[in-house]
């Protein structure tokens, strides 16, 4: 993507579905062979890979205008290959479903990924505590509970999103009780441990560390809508901040981002929560260093660190970015020095010594939010910044060229 810096961005853009919470919702069809209904799909790369996955595995369905609906009526096979895993890690989702369904699994290891090691460990550890036989072999996670799977209590020693939906799947459809203790809070969680039950399951706690569920014998369909996606609202917040503009966020919901909008007012800008959205603007055009430190829900959220990271590049003073819960997710960081940022990394934490402009220059982009955090440094350098790479942003941002040029921004994709 070709960008020319230094425009303004003033307008509004309308946030789709959240990616991490329409991955897992999908999923849950190959809990039941009744239809799933899920609205507001927001038309990703990654939602399309995750289709063939399903598909794969017996999923029939049909997504058009955001509407996507599956019918699982019979899994015909229960291997999910490396083929389909390596492309998309949220793959490892299926584990629980199949061998809550059909007593046994074989899903590729995701392997690892730019920003961190990535383990499943924590996924594997739920099944091996509710009685299945796991082995690794051939890089496959082959996975056995001829006799079902047993409820129990399992404590997470970490806080884990998709290891906490993988317990949820697994959890509905055992014999007996389940308490699952330190799980994820993020939203996305929360909205599909709702779903879960609307389709019939029993849990309760939800929105707390601790949820019990009591097993049940079948899953029927049920008819769901996605959040919005707080991630990609976070993002274009801090594109509004970062140009000195103003962007109406349509349906972003203020209470999943409260924490981010409360940092985000710190350094300068003007947060305003309206009916049907948020308005983010920059206050007095000054951008005050203001420290981060990412954490789990509700804590600053890892998945927002890069983007954050430009807007303190430009600050009035000297900031720091401690990254918490991935072990290189700073990758973003030697390409913002090419563009002239001053940052010095220690261990988990970046310093940023702000300076008063950027410069274009070519880029390469590594992960889905390190691709998004060039973009906005191409945003409000001086001259023309190059992302290359740029695959990886079409999986976690629907029409992201449409939504910034309706905001001024001047940008095209080029081939090469
Ligand atoms: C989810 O990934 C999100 N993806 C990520 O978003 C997000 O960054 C992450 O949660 C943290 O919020 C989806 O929901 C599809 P974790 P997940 O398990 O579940 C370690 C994006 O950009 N861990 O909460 O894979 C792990 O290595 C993506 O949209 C284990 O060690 O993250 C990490 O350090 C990126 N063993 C920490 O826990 C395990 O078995 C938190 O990971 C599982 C996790």
């Amino acid at each position: 993507m070709k960008i020319e810096g230094g425009h303004t961005l003033n307008g509004t853009v309308t946030i789709s579905g959240a990616k991490n919470l329409a991955l897992p919702a999908m999923v849950a069809t190959l809990l039941t062979d009744q239809p799933i209904i899920l609205h507001n799909v927001p038309d990703l790369a990654d939602v399309h890979s995750l289709l063939a996955l399903l598909e794969h595995l017996g999923c029939s369905y049909s997504f058009e205008n955001r509407t996507l609906t599956m019918c699982t009526k019979n899994i015909v096979t229960t291997e999910a290959p490396y083929d389909f895993v390596r492309k998309m890690r949220a793959s490892i989702l299926c584990l629980s479903p199949l061998v809550a369904r059909c007593g046994s699994a074989e899903v590729s290891l995701p392997g690892g990924c730019a920003i961190g090691l990535r383990g499943v460990d924590l996924h594997i550890r739920t099944l091996v505590l509710m009685g299945a036989e796991v082995s690794i072999e051939d890089g496959l996670i082959k996975t056995n509970a001829p006799n079902g799977l047993t409820g129990c209590e399992i404590e997470f020693p970490k806080v884990t999103v998709t290891g906490t939906e993988n317990a949820l799947m697994a959890a509905v459809l055992a014999k007996g009780t389940t308490c699952l203790m330190n799980v994820a809070i993020e939203p996305e969680v929360t909205e599909f441990a709702k779903l879960l039950n609307l389709m019939g399951a029993k849990i309760t706690g939800i929105g707390t560390s601790t949820l019990e569920i009591e097993g049940v014998d079948k899953l029927h369909g049920a008819e769901f809508e996605i959040i919005p996606d707080r991630i990609e609202a976070g993002t274009y917040a801090i594109a509004a901040s970062a140009t000195h503009g103003s962007i109406f966020l349509k349906n972003c919901l203020y209470e999943h981002l409260q924490y981010f909008f409360t940092v985000l007012q710190q350094t300068g800008a003007n947060v305003t929560k309206q009916a049907d959205g948020v308005l983010v603007s920059n206050g007095n055009g000054i951008i005050q260093p203001y420290c981060i430190y990412t954490a789990p829900y509700p804590a600053f959220p890892t998945d927002l660190q890069a983007q954050y990271t430009v807007l303190m590049c430009l600050c009035n003073g000297t900031a720091s970015v401690t990254e918490n819960i991935f072990e290189n997710r700073f990758m973003h960081i030697q390409e913002l020095m090419r563009m002239g940022a001053r940052i010095y990394i220690d261990g988990k934490t970046a310093r940023i010594v702000g300076v008063p402009s950027l410069k274009g220059a070519p880029v390469m982009a590594t992960d889905l939010r390190a691709s998004v955090a060039l973009i906005l440094a191409g945003l409000v350098a001086e001259g023309t910044t190059t992302v290359h790479r740029l695959y990886h942003i079409d999986r976690g941002y629907e029409n992201i060229d449409d939504k910034l040029r309706a905001c001024g921004a001047v940008l095209e994709r080029t081939k090469q």
